[in-house]
């Protein structure tokens, strides 16, 4: 497994601290969920790796989905629209929520997708978020359980990309200014 990359200019969060937190994402779900059968649902396409790492590791009866929001458009800022590519494909009426997120940053899209989801009705929802960059925060948005706290700096690996490269980095890491300057 690679252990760095020459365009990624420090190392953050290595593989194995990934996988010794997501068992510990997983253990929160467990006590908090236990005979709710939660929605565990993933906002594409940063969630990815993320979520199948923490999914593996739920010991309660629970179901998958998926939505595809869009708030970057190819840049390195949320440009402030978030817009729904593919929606939830389920009754969510009654129904515990947990969003799986790779990074909450200015926390505008978070904050979108629970407004909208609140509006299908569900029992609660809560944000298990991989990354927070709380310098980088421009609404008020708290989640409820935290993998890591980041720097405000461009981050990339482990589902986050710079134009769609460097999701299948096995780490976190900072870019290098120069690939995206
Ligand atoms: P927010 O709306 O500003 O909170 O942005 C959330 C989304 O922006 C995340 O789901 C990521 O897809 C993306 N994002 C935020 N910060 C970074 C970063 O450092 N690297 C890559 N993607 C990021
Ligand atoms: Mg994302």
């Amino acid at each position: 497994m690679l252990q760095k990359d020459a365009r990624v200019s420090e190392v953050l969060i290595t593989h194995d601290q990934i996988e010794k937190r997501a068992v510990e994402a997983a253990q929160w779900i467990k006590e908090n969920y236990k005979d709710r059968e939660p929605i565990m649902l993933g906002i594409l396409k940063g969630c990815f790796p993320w979520m199948q790492e923490v999914f593996k590791n739920v010991e309660i009866d629970c179901s998958m989905e998926f939505m595809t929001v869009s708030s970057y458009m190819g840049g390195s800022k949320n440009s402030g629209t978030t817009k729904i590519i593919m929606d939830i494909n389920t009754d969510v009426t009654n129904r515990d929520i947990i969003i799986l997120e790779d990074i909450v940053d200015s926390g505008k899209t978070i904050k979108k997708v629970i407004e909208y989801l609140n509006l299908k009705n569900p029992r609660s929802i809560k944000i298990v978020t991989f990354l927070d960059k709380k310098a980088g925060r421009e609404v008020e948005l708290k989640a409820d359980w935290v993998g890591f706290d980041v720097p405000h700096k461009f981050l990339v690996g482990f589902g986050l990309d710079f134009d769609e490269k460097f999701r299948n980095l096995p780490f976190v890491g900072v870019l290098n200014e120069s690939e995206y300057k």
